[in-house]
């Protein structure tokens, strides 16, 4: 079956490359030239762990081309993925601006094809936009009706930038919704060479699967940062209440890792367009709201700490270690970092902050502040040093690195696996 994706981002892009290796020709679909170009020359436009090699292999074996013209593109497929951003409006709810774009676009391609075509949203979208919004104007514009002369799915995307590709290839489930079983079982077919449970709902299931998920994924990290409030009064480690609650296979270890909050661009929007429908329908949504409370709060804690060793930051020179939201990424999307970098700023500290993957992108954010091409560099002659993502390569910090500090003070924002003396570091919330 011949696919094309539109969207060449962190889950159109992955999207794309999987299903390539799986040996559907994929026609990639983007409106920014320079990715386009980037894919058609083998490159890779973002960091994501072994993406780069598998473009490379799928784009020499004509397996995957990209392009700017959606409509030529999808009149040139059998399904069309859309997996374009669907962001955050200021009132928390979701903007459907570029999903809407790309259905339209969409469209044009169904109307200039006479065979059966099937759109799949990938996109994470509030249950009914599927049915409401997106079907709408895939009727509209392509003259067609749907459910007879195209089909339509929801198929939620899982994955995790840092293991995007990964975790598109070998998912835990895959969700299918779908507007009538026709639809579904072509899409099954995509997915049959996948080694996971096939979930058929309908399309506000498929919706809804995806935001209780990330709901209940940002729980578990605000409700552990919660209990490590309290675990810094009590002096204990955070991390081993996590390990002893965790080791319960009804609860699981994954996502109880204590942190400066979670940032990227799906939880925090997720769980405030959830919030937004749930009173939209005239819900009360307690839990959710105090989710997003207790991460807020989370966020600029390291800062709060430091502020023990210093309770005048102005002119104090302030190392901040880790800038993309997680290991593995170049995403920067609501992390952290961003807040901490500010609050620091608001206090007059000097800021050096040193990332291996995402500092081009944190400068557009804090283009005022230094940035160095080592943490080794960022460490040196400074009064602190924040590690607020936990790449590995920060637990190999030395004593002798740390000697180049004029005050030698780490704080830590997530547990590293740091081999230095316990009596430089200091965590969140262990002792
Ligand atoms: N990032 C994640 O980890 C993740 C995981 C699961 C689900 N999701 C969801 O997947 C969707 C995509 O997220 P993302 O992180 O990949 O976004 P992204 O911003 O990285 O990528 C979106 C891409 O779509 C392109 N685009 C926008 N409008 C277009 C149009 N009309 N035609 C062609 N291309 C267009 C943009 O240029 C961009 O490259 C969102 O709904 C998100 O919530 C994201």
């Amino acid at each position: 079956m011949k696919l094309s994706v539109i969207g060449a981002g962190y889950v159109g892009l992955p999207t794309s490359v999987g299903l390539a290796s799986k040996g559907h020709p994929v026609l990639c679909i983007d409106i920014d030239e320079r990715k386009v170009e980037k894919i058609n020359t083998g490159k890779c436009p973002i960091y994501e762990e072994g993406l780069s090699e598998l473009i490379e292999e799928v784009v020499s074996k004509d397996m995957l081309e990209a392009t700017t013209d959606t409509q030529k593109a999808v009149a040139n497929s059998d399904v069309t993925f859309i997996s374009v951003g669907t962001p955050m409006k200021e009132d928390g709810s979701i903007n459907l601006e570029y999903i809407k774009q790309a259905a339209e676009d969409a469209a044009k391609g169904i109307r200039d094809k006479d065979a059966y075509h099937l759109v799949v949203v990938k996109s994470t979208v509030v249950p009914k936009t599927t049915e409401d919004e997106i079907i709408p104007i895939l009727e509209e514009v392509s003259g067609k009706t749907a459910g007879e002369d195209f089909g339509v799915c929801m198929n939620p995307e899982f994955l995790r930038e840092g293991t995007a590709l990964q975790d598109f290839l070998k998912p835990d489930r895959i969700v299918i919704g779908e507007l009538d079983r026709k639809s579904g079982e072509k899409l099954e077919k995509i997915y049959k060479d996948f080694d996971a449970p096939i979930i058929r709902t309908s399309l506000r299931t498929a919706e809804l699967i995806k935001y209780a998920s990330n709901s209940l994924l940002a729980t578990k990290i605000s409700f552990i940062n919660e209990i490590g409030r309290l675990c810094k009064e009590l002096e204990i480690d955070v991390y081993e209440v996590a390990d002893g609650v965790g080791t319960d296979h009804r609860i699981n270890r994954d996502f109880l890792d204590s942190g400066a909050g979670f940032g990227g661009s799906c939880f925090p929007k997720d769980v405030r367009a959830l919030i937004k429908v749930m009173e939209d329908y005239g819900e009360k949504p307690r839990i959710l709201k105090e989710i997003i409370n207790v991460n807020e709060e989370q966020k600029t804690k390291l800062v709060e700490q430091l502020q023990k060793h210093y309770k005048d930051l102005s002119g104090k020179k302030i190392a901040v270690l880790g800038l993309s939201f997680k290991p593995g990424t170049d995403d920067i999307r609501q992390s952290p970092a961003i807040d901490i970098i500010s609050e620091l700023k608001k206090k007059d500290a000097e800021v050096k902050a040193y990332d291996p993957e995402a500092i081009e992108n944190m400068k557009k954010e804090h283009p005022d502040i230094k940035y160095t091409d080592s943490y080794t560099e960022a460490l040196e002659n400074t009064d602190a040093g924040l590690i607020v993502t936990g790449w590995g390569e920060f637990s190999e910090i030395t004593l002798d690195e740390i000697r180049l500090m004029k005050n030698q003070i780490i704080l830590e924002g997530r547990k590293t696996q740091l081999r230095i003396d316990k009596s430089y570091r200091e965590g969140l919330s262990w002792p």
